[in-house]
């Protein structure tokens, strides 16, 4: 793990069992003066932390304000690569625009920028992306695998089941579905984005950048009007307050399995769980691509995650990029 004293410190608390820490014990083991150690402190306390001196026993962490920072998030994380290197921000522009800079720079793969806000967040074909404060998740992972340019979209939708399974498996209650290629829609509202940007040379990729928004503690008001009837958070279907460091940890540890299944064995697992949790398969559809409007029925994705329609007069359509409308039943 690459924490920083500070995060180091706070995460020595965060695993205390509510138990006080002594400012000479904390300074013994991290090799520092205890003013140095109180300075932490002092940082910690202007970023919403609160400790209580116990006499003779040192301080004890009272409060925990709700940000998901990297002591918080390596407190749940159970990965051998994700999220071992993570950068936080309280506000950035955009994820995503500081993952390329980093890429630039040489980031490590598995390294993850994770902000509270997002002032200028992106989402696919250039729309803007709304990133709540301390409401949501907006975060990019930087991963490089050994793959050619031709399986990047592969990793959306790799990561489309990353983060299904890992809403399923802390809150059982909400029941999210997958729209191809990238949507994670609760009830046919959209809670989950995600955007994948490559950088590559013709004979393989440097690097993916695996963009993920997660609407998860706003409530109807806190979404602009015009997003109101069609996005959801996880928190307002769950009907309680949600862990938005556990959730990050836990995306992290199924991104990084189904990145290890598809490097082993290929995307022929990936595919089966991707249409297990597809809210589009099966169903009618009416898919925008820049050239045409296809309508039919949504049959399956190829092994390339290429979505498969049959239009009326029994063609089958191949749909590489669209944006995609469910048809309600009549
Ligand atoms: C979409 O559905 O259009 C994709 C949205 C992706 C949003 C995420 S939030 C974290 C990361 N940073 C960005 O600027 N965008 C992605």
């Amino acid at each position: 793990m690459n924490l920083t004293t500070k995060d180091e410190i706070l995460s020595r608390f965060l695993n205390a069992n509510n138990e006080p820490i002594s400012g000479q014990q904390l300074a013994d083991e991290f090799g520092i003066s205890r003013t140095a150690i109180w300075k932490h402190l002092q940082t910690l306390q202007d970023e919403g932390y609160t400790f209580e001196t116990i006499k003779k026993k040192g301080y004890l962490l009272t409060t925990t304000p709700d940000r998901v920072d990297p002591a918080r998030i390596t407190s749940y994380l159970e990965t051998a690569r994700l999220g071992h290197t993570i950068r936080y921000f309280e506000e950035i522009t955009s994820t995503q625009t500081f993952a390329h800079e980093l890429v630039r720079n040489g980031a490590i793969d598995g390294t993850v920028v994770v902000a509270e806000s997002q002032s200028a967040g992106k989402g696919r074909m250039a729309r803007p992306w709304e990133s709540t404060k301390g409401k949501g998740i907006w975060m990019t992972i930087i991963i490089r695998p050994n793959v050619l340019p031709h399986q990047a979209p592969q990793f959306t939708l790799i990561a489309a089941v990353a983060v299904v399974n890992a809403i399923k498996s802390l809150h059982k209650s909400i029941n999210p579905e997958i729209k191809w290629p990238n949507d994670i829609l609760i009830d046919g509202k959209k809670c989950t984005g995600i955007l994948t940007e490559m950088i590559a040379e013709m004979d393989g990729v440097q690097a993916l950048l695996i963009g993920i928004g997660i609407n998860v503690n706003q409530q109807k008001e806190d979404f602009p009007e015009e997003l109101q009837n069609i996005a959801t958070s996880l928190s307002i279907e769950a009907n309680e307050k949600l862990n938005r460091a556990k959730l990050i940890a836990t995306t992290l540890k199924y991104l990084e399995k189904y990145i290890d299944l598809y490097l082993q064995v290929g995307f022929e697992p990936i595919k089966t769980l991707w249409e297990e949790f597809s809210g589009t398969i099966g169903k009618r559809i009416k898919a925008t691509t820049l050239r045409e409007v296809v309508e039919g029925m949504a049959i399956g994705i190829t092994s390339d995650g290429v979505l498969e329609v049959k239009v009326d007069d029994g063609e089958i359509k191949r749909i590489y990029s669209a944006d995609i409308e469910i048809e309600k039943p009549i």
